[in-house]
């Protein structure tokens, strides 16, 4: 296996495809960040209605913002870390995000057909826009980049969407930083499926 090159076969991404927090300053070209809309843009929505829109943030100010959205939330929602143990990943992602090379937005159109907030609603939306941020993140493993799937920069709504000046009905969902990774790629660690999966029933 090759793991920086597109060359990787797909369970090799799917295996290797950890969240990657401390990323490089360094530019990401704009043609590998736009092929991972691309790859983005190919997974499954309902019905086919391809609802998912996307912001590429490579502005000082606007990542600024989003960086101090996200460091609210962390402090408002996490105890605060023993100052004597090493930074971890999270930290420092809290620290460094606004200098992230690209923060990638994955949104999603709303529409009055479904009553906000109810099972269905969970389903197609939540359905046709995590299949899509799951295909960039693999896209972007694939490509040797480092990413994270995150939701805390989000977490004031109302100062994410002015901040990103996103319009009525339309919601950010995810926010995926993007960047080179500082450290090595590695496997994924999860529970062995023999706890996980059932045959014929429950
Ligand atoms: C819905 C969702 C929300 C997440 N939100 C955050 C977040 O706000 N900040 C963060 O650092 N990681 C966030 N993560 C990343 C998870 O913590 C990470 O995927 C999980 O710990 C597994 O990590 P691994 O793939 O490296 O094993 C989120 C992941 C998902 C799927």
């Amino acid at each position: 296996m090759d793991e920086t090159s597109n060359q990787m076969d797909i369970f090799d991404v799917m295996y290797n495809c950890r969240a990657m927090r401390r990323l490089k300053p360094d530019a990401v070209p704009e043609d590998i960040l736009i092929q991972l809309i691309e790859a983005a843009n190919k997974a499954a929505t309902a019905s086919n209605t391809q609802p998912c829109r996307w912001i590429i943030t490579r502005d000082s100010e606007v990542k600024q913002k989003l960086a101090d959205i996200n460091r609210n939330a962390i402090k408002r929602f996490y105890p605060a870390p023993d100052p004597s143990a090493p930074q971890s990943a999270f930290e420092w992602q809290m620290e460094h995000m606004q200098n992230i090379p690209a923060l990638i937005i994955a949104c999603i159109k709303t529409g009055p057909e479904k009553p906000a907030g109810s099972f269905i609603d969970g389903v197609t939306t939540g359905g046709s826009i995590w299949p899509a941020i799951q295909n960039l993140l693999l896209a972007a493993r694939a490509s040797g980049l480092g990413a994270c799937p995150t939701t805390l920069p989000l977490a004031d709504r109302a100062a994410a969407k002015a901040a990103l000046g996103i319009p009525e009905g339309v919601e950010p969902i995810c926010l995926i930083p993007v960047g080179y990774p500082m450290g090595k790629f590695g496997p994924v660690t999860r529970l062995p499926v023999a706890k996980i999966l059932h045959w014929d029933r429950w």
